[in-house]
Protein backbone atom coordinates (compact mmCIF):
# COMPACT_ATOMS: atom_id res chain seq x y z
CA UNK A 1 0.00 0.00 0.00
CA UNK A 2 1.08 3.41 -0.89
CA UNK A 3 2.13 5.68 1.75
CA UNK A 4 0.18 8.03 0.00
CA UNK A 5 -3.26 6.40 0.58
CA UNK A 6 -4.84 8.06 3.72
CA UNK A 7 -8.18 5.90 3.58
CA UNK A 8 -7.76 1.95 2.95
CA UNK A 9 -11.38 0.14 2.80
CA UNK A 10 -11.01 -3.56 2.43
CA UNK A 11 -13.97 -6.05 1.89
CA UNK A 12 -16.30 -3.97 3.75
CA UNK A 13 -19.66 -5.82 4.88
CA UNK A 14 -22.87 -4.02 6.02
CA UNK A 15 -25.65 -5.45 7.35
CA UNK A 16 -28.86 -4.28 9.10
CA UNK A 17 -29.96 -7.58 10.63
CA UNK A 18 -30.33 -9.96 8.37
CA UNK A 19 -30.47 -7.40 5.28
CA UNK A 20 -26.98 -7.40 3.46
CA UNK A 21 -26.68 -3.63 2.21
CA UNK A 22 -23.58 -3.77 0.93
CA UNK A 23 -20.62 -6.41 0.94
CA UNK A 24 -16.83 -6.49 -0.01
CA UNK A 25 -16.34 -2.95 -0.73
CA UNK A 26 -12.54 -1.86 -1.53
CA UNK A 27 -11.59 1.52 -2.62
CA UNK A 28 -8.20 3.12 -2.12
CA UNK A 29 -8.09 6.61 -1.28
CA UNK A 30 -5.01 8.51 -1.90
CA UNK A 31 -3.68 11.71 -0.16
CA UNK A 32 -5.80 15.03 -1.84
CA UNK A 33 -8.15 12.88 -3.87
CA UNK A 34 -11.25 13.64 -4.86
CA UNK A 35 -13.83 10.67 -4.96
CA UNK A 36 -17.34 11.07 -5.97
CA UNK A 37 -19.67 8.28 -4.36
CA UNK A 38 -22.47 8.12 -7.04
CA UNK A 39 -25.57 5.40 -7.10
CA UNK A 40 -28.77 4.65 -7.45
CA UNK A 41 -30.99 5.63 -4.00
CA UNK A 42 -30.73 2.68 -1.47
CA UNK A 43 -27.82 1.76 -3.23
CA UNK A 44 -25.82 2.19 0.48
CA UNK A 45 -23.86 4.84 -0.12
CA UNK A 46 -24.92 6.99 3.30
CA UNK A 47 -24.10 3.88 5.25
CA UNK A 48 -20.60 3.13 3.27
CA UNK A 49 -19.61 6.57 3.62
CA UNK A 50 -20.89 6.74 7.41
CA UNK A 51 -18.67 3.75 8.03
CA UNK A 52 -15.65 5.48 7.20
CA UNK A 53 -15.77 7.25 10.58
CA UNK A 54 -17.44 5.01 11.89
CA UNK A 55 -20.52 6.11 12.86
CA UNK A 56 -22.05 3.15 11.51
CA UNK A 57 -20.28 -0.06 12.69
CA UNK A 58 -19.71 -2.66 10.05
CA UNK A 59 -19.74 -6.57 9.67
CA UNK A 60 -16.88 -7.60 8.10
CA UNK A 61 -13.54 -5.72 6.24
CA UNK A 62 -11.48 -3.14 7.46
CA UNK A 63 -10.78 0.18 7.01
CA UNK A 64 -7.41 1.84 7.76
CA UNK A 65 -8.02 5.68 8.42
CA UNK A 66 -4.96 8.10 8.68
CA UNK A 67 -2.54 5.26 10.24
CA UNK A 68 -5.92 4.32 12.16
CA UNK A 69 -7.40 0.57 11.97
CA UNK A 70 -11.36 -0.01 12.23
CA UNK A 71 -11.99 -3.94 12.36
CA UNK A 72 -15.51 -5.02 11.17
CA UNK A 73 -17.68 -7.32 12.88
CA UNK A 74 -15.61 -7.77 16.22
CA UNK A 75 -14.77 -5.67 19.16
CA UNK A 76 -15.61 -2.04 18.18
CA UNK A 77 -12.45 0.14 18.25
CA UNK A 78 -11.47 1.86 21.41
CA UNK A 79 -12.60 5.26 22.50
CA UNK A 80 -9.11 6.94 21.86
CA UNK A 81 -9.05 5.47 18.31
CA UNK A 82 -12.45 6.34 17.73
CA UNK A 83 -11.95 10.00 19.07
CA UNK A 84 -8.50 10.21 16.96
CA UNK A 85 -11.06 9.14 14.07
CA UNK A 86 -13.95 11.67 14.27
CA UNK A 87 -11.65 14.33 14.71
CA UNK A 88 -8.95 14.22 11.89
CA UNK A 89 -12.43 13.00 9.54
CA UNK A 90 -15.10 15.68 9.11
CA UNK A 91 -18.23 15.21 8.17
CA UNK A 92 -21.15 17.61 6.30
CA UNK A 93 -24.61 15.60 6.09
CA UNK A 94 -27.63 16.68 3.86
CA UNK A 95 -28.81 17.56 6.50
CA UNK A 96 -26.99 20.66 8.53
CA UNK A 97 -27.58 19.89 12.24
CA UNK A 98 -26.05 23.03 13.70
CA UNK A 99 -27.03 23.73 17.35
CA UNK A 100 -29.78 26.51 16.92
CA UNK A 101 -29.00 27.69 19.96
CA UNK A 102 -25.53 28.95 19.65
CA UNK A 103 -24.72 31.69 16.71
CA UNK A 104 -22.88 30.46 13.43
CA UNK A 105 -19.67 31.56 15.33
CA UNK A 106 -20.45 29.76 18.18
CA UNK A 107 -21.53 26.23 16.01
CA UNK A 108 -17.66 26.88 14.89
CA UNK A 109 -16.47 27.64 18.15
CA UNK A 110 -17.60 24.58 19.66
CA UNK A 111 -15.69 21.65 18.65
CA UNK A 112 -12.00 23.12 19.21
CA UNK A 113 -13.21 24.52 22.42
CA UNK A 114 -14.92 21.23 24.03
CA UNK A 115 -12.33 18.48 22.43
CA UNK A 116 -9.06 20.17 21.97
CA UNK A 117 -9.11 22.40 24.83
CA UNK A 118 -9.04 25.36 22.72
CA UNK A 119 -8.91 28.64 24.20
CA UNK A 120 -11.72 30.73 23.36
CA UNK A 121 -9.97 33.55 21.92
CA UNK A 122 -8.13 31.24 19.75
CA UNK A 123 -11.22 29.58 18.73
CA UNK A 124 -12.83 32.29 17.82
CA UNK A 125 -10.62 34.01 15.94
CA UNK A 126 -9.89 30.85 13.68
CA UNK A 127 -13.71 30.39 13.47
CA UNK A 128 -14.30 33.95 11.90
CA UNK A 129 -11.37 33.55 9.47
CA UNK A 130 -13.46 30.10 8.59
CA UNK A 131 -16.86 31.52 8.44
CA UNK A 132 -15.07 34.57 6.41
CA UNK A 133 -13.01 32.42 4.08
CA UNK A 134 -17.02 31.22 2.61
CA UNK A 135 -18.16 34.70 2.67
CA UNK A 136 -20.27 34.35 6.22
CA UNK A 137 -17.56 36.87 7.94
CA UNK A 138 -21.15 39.38 8.09
CA UNK A 139 -23.69 36.23 9.17
CA UNK A 140 -21.40 35.34 12.14
CA UNK A 141 -23.52 36.35 14.86
CA UNK A 142 -26.92 35.19 13.24
CA UNK A 143 -28.70 31.93 14.77
CA UNK A 144 -29.55 29.07 12.73
CA UNK A 145 -33.37 29.94 12.21
CA UNK A 146 -32.04 33.55 10.66
CA UNK A 147 -29.46 31.55 8.35
CA UNK A 148 -30.77 30.56 4.17
CA UNK A 149 -30.28 26.28 3.71
CA UNK A 150 -26.83 27.52 1.99
CA UNK A 151 -25.91 29.54 4.93
CA UNK A 152 -26.27 27.09 7.61
CA UNK A 153 -24.75 24.07 5.48
CA UNK A 154 -21.59 26.55 4.83
CA UNK A 155 -21.91 27.20 8.61
CA UNK A 156 -21.92 23.41 9.06
CA UNK A 157 -18.91 22.79 7.09
CA UNK A 158 -16.92 25.29 8.74
CA UNK A 159 -17.59 23.69 11.57
CA UNK A 160 -15.90 20.42 10.39
CA UNK A 161 -13.42 22.53 9.47
CA UNK A 162 -12.73 24.05 12.41
CA UNK A 163 -11.34 20.65 13.93
CA UNK A 164 -8.72 20.79 10.89
CA UNK A 165 -9.36 17.26 9.39
CA UNK A 166 -7.60 15.33 7.20
CA UNK A 167 -10.58 13.76 5.47
CA UNK A 168 -13.67 15.43 4.38
CA UNK A 169 -17.00 13.31 3.93
CA UNK A 170 -20.16 14.66 2.52
CA UNK A 171 -23.36 12.96 2.16
CA UNK A 172 -25.47 14.96 -0.47
CA UNK A 173 -24.37 18.67 1.41
CA UNK A 174 -26.57 20.12 -1.39
CA UNK A 175 -29.78 17.96 -1.88
CA UNK A 176 -31.96 19.90 0.45
CA UNK A 177 -30.95 23.17 -0.90
CA UNK A 178 -32.97 25.23 -3.33
CA UNK A 179 -31.03 25.86 -6.64
CA UNK A 180 -30.14 29.32 -6.04
CA UNK A 181 -28.02 27.83 -2.77
CA UNK A 182 -26.57 24.69 -4.70
CA UNK A 183 -23.71 27.07 -5.90
CA UNK A 184 -22.20 28.53 -3.07
CA UNK A 185 -21.90 25.33 -0.98
CA UNK A 186 -20.37 23.54 -4.18
CA UNK A 187 -18.05 26.41 -4.58
CA UNK A 188 -16.65 25.79 -0.91
CA UNK A 189 -16.14 22.25 -1.35
CA UNK A 190 -14.28 23.46 -5.00
CA UNK A 191 -12.43 25.70 -2.75
CA UNK A 192 -11.36 22.74 -0.21
CA UNK A 193 -10.28 20.14 -3.39
CA UNK A 194 -7.98 23.17 -5.07
CA UNK A 195 -6.65 23.34 -1.49
CA UNK A 196 -5.74 19.80 -1.50
CA UNK A 197 -8.00 18.79 1.40
CA UNK A 198 -9.13 14.75 0.65
CA UNK A 199 -13.10 14.31 0.23
CA UNK A 200 -15.04 11.60 -0.02
CA UNK A 201 -18.29 12.85 -1.35
CA UNK A 202 -21.88 11.27 -1.90
CA UNK A 203 -23.22 13.45 -4.67
CA UNK A 204 -26.04 13.77 -6.85
CA UNK A 205 -24.32 16.54 -9.09
CA UNK A 206 -23.02 14.65 -11.81
CA UNK A 207 -21.95 18.03 -14.01
CA UNK A 208 -20.27 18.90 -10.39
CA UNK A 209 -18.59 15.30 -10.02
CA UNK A 210 -17.02 15.51 -13.63
CA UNK A 211 -15.00 19.10 -12.58
CA UNK A 212 -14.37 18.20 -9.43
CA UNK A 213 -13.34 14.39 -8.06
CA UNK A 214 -10.89 12.35 -9.79
CA UNK A 215 -12.78 8.96 -8.91
CA UNK A 216 -16.28 8.26 -9.39
CA UNK A 217 -17.44 4.81 -7.53
CA UNK A 218 -20.83 4.02 -8.48
CA UNK A 219 -22.78 1.35 -5.73
CA UNK A 220 -26.22 -0.31 -7.11
CA UNK A 221 -26.76 -3.28 -5.79
CA UNK A 222 -25.08 -3.68 -2.58
CA UNK A 223 -21.65 -3.43 -4.41
CA UNK A 224 -19.35 -1.26 -6.50
CA UNK A 225 -20.12 -1.84 -9.76
CA UNK A 226 -17.92 0.69 -11.29
CA UNK A 227 -14.87 2.70 -9.96
CA UNK A 228 -12.16 4.53 -12.39
CA UNK A 229 -11.19 7.95 -13.35
CA UNK A 230 -14.50 10.35 -13.12
CA UNK A 231 -14.43 11.00 -17.14
CA UNK A 232 -14.05 7.81 -17.89
CA UNK A 233 -16.96 6.30 -15.66
CA UNK A 234 -19.23 9.13 -16.46
CA UNK A 235 -18.55 9.44 -20.42
CA UNK A 236 -18.08 5.95 -20.90
CA UNK A 237 -19.23 3.30 -18.31
CA UNK A 238 -17.95 -0.07 -19.08
CA UNK A 239 -20.54 -2.07 -16.71
CA UNK A 240 -23.77 -2.64 -17.72
CA UNK A 241 -25.45 -1.60 -14.10
CA UNK A 242 -23.30 2.14 -14.32
CA UNK A 243 -24.87 2.19 -17.77
CA UNK A 244 -28.30 2.08 -17.00
CA UNK A 245 -28.22 4.44 -14.34
CA UNK A 246 -26.21 6.64 -15.60
CA UNK A 247 -28.51 6.73 -18.37
CA UNK A 248 -31.34 7.50 -16.47
CA UNK A 249 -30.03 10.12 -14.30
CA UNK A 250 -28.38 12.22 -17.18
CA UNK A 251 -31.21 12.53 -19.89
CA UNK A 252 -32.62 15.27 -18.03
CA UNK A 253 -29.48 17.09 -18.95
CA UNK A 254 -30.04 16.44 -22.63
CA UNK A 255 -33.94 16.43 -22.75
CA UNK A 256 -34.66 19.33 -25.03
CA UNK A 257 -36.30 22.48 -23.69
CA UNK A 258 -35.18 21.50 -20.06
CA UNK A 259 -32.67 24.73 -18.46
CA UNK A 260 -31.92 26.10 -14.88
CA UNK A 261 -35.38 28.02 -14.78
CA UNK A 262 -37.96 24.97 -15.34
CA UNK A 263 -39.04 23.12 -12.96
CA UNK A 264 -40.20 18.89 -14.07
CA UNK A 265 -43.20 17.71 -14.16
CA UNK A 266 -44.33 17.61 -10.52
CA UNK A 267 -41.11 18.61 -9.03
CA UNK A 268 -40.36 20.80 -6.23
CA UNK A 269 -38.21 23.72 -6.52
CA UNK A 270 -35.22 21.00 -6.22
CA UNK A 271 -36.05 20.03 -10.08
CA UNK A 272 -33.68 22.71 -11.49
CA UNK A 273 -30.82 21.30 -9.96
CA UNK A 274 -31.82 17.55 -11.24
CA UNK A 275 -32.12 19.38 -14.94
CA UNK A 276 -28.52 21.39 -14.12
CA UNK A 277 -26.88 18.66 -12.12
CA UNK A 278 -28.92 15.50 -12.55
CA UNK A 279 -30.30 13.47 -9.98
CA UNK A 280 -30.03 9.68 -8.73
CA UNK A 281 -33.28 9.43 -7.76
N1 LIG B 1 -30.45 2.40 10.42
C1 LIG B 1 -30.92 1.58 9.48
N2 LIG B 1 -31.56 0.43 9.81
C2 LIG B 1 -32.02 -0.42 8.87
N3 LIG B 1 -31.87 -0.23 7.54
C3 LIG B 1 -31.26 0.89 7.15
C4 LIG B 1 -30.73 1.86 8.09
N4 LIG B 1 -30.16 2.86 7.40
C5 LIG B 1 -30.32 2.56 6.09
N5 LIG B 1 -30.95 1.38 5.94
C6 LIG B 1 -31.27 0.70 4.66
O1 LIG B 1 -30.04 0.46 4.00
C7 LIG B 1 -30.17 0.69 2.62
C8 LIG B 1 -29.11 1.72 2.18
O2 LIG B 1 -29.46 2.98 2.73
P1 LIG B 1 -28.60 4.28 2.45
O3 LIG B 1 -29.23 5.37 3.20
O4 LIG B 1 -27.18 3.98 2.74
O5 LIG B 1 -28.80 4.43 0.87
P2 LIG B 1 -28.35 5.63 -0.07
O6 LIG B 1 -27.63 5.03 -1.23
O7 LIG B 1 -27.64 6.66 0.72
O8 LIG B 1 -29.75 6.18 -0.58
P3 LIG B 1 -30.21 7.71 -0.91
O9 LIG B 1 -29.64 8.03 -2.28
O10 LIG B 1 -31.70 7.60 -0.94
O11 LIG B 1 -29.70 8.60 0.17
C9 LIG B 1 -31.58 1.15 2.38
O12 LIG B 1 -32.34 0.06 1.94
C10 LIG B 1 -32.05 1.61 3.74
O13 LIG B 1 -33.43 1.42 3.89
MG1 LIG C 1 -28.07 8.64 1.23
Amino acid sequence: MSSDVVVDIQGLTKRFGARTVFEDISLQVRRSEVVAVIGPSGAGKSTFIRCINYLHPFDAGRIRVLGHELVGGGAPPSKATLRQVRMQVGMAFQTFNLFPHLTALGNVMLGPMETKRVPARDARDKAMALLSSVGLADRAEAYPRRLSGGEQQRVAICRALAMDPEVMLFDEPTSMLDPEMVGEVLATIRGLASQGMTLILVTHEMQFAKEVADTVVVMADGRVVEQGPARDVLEHPTSERSRTFLTRVLKPLEAPGVSGEASPPGGSGRGATTALGGDVR
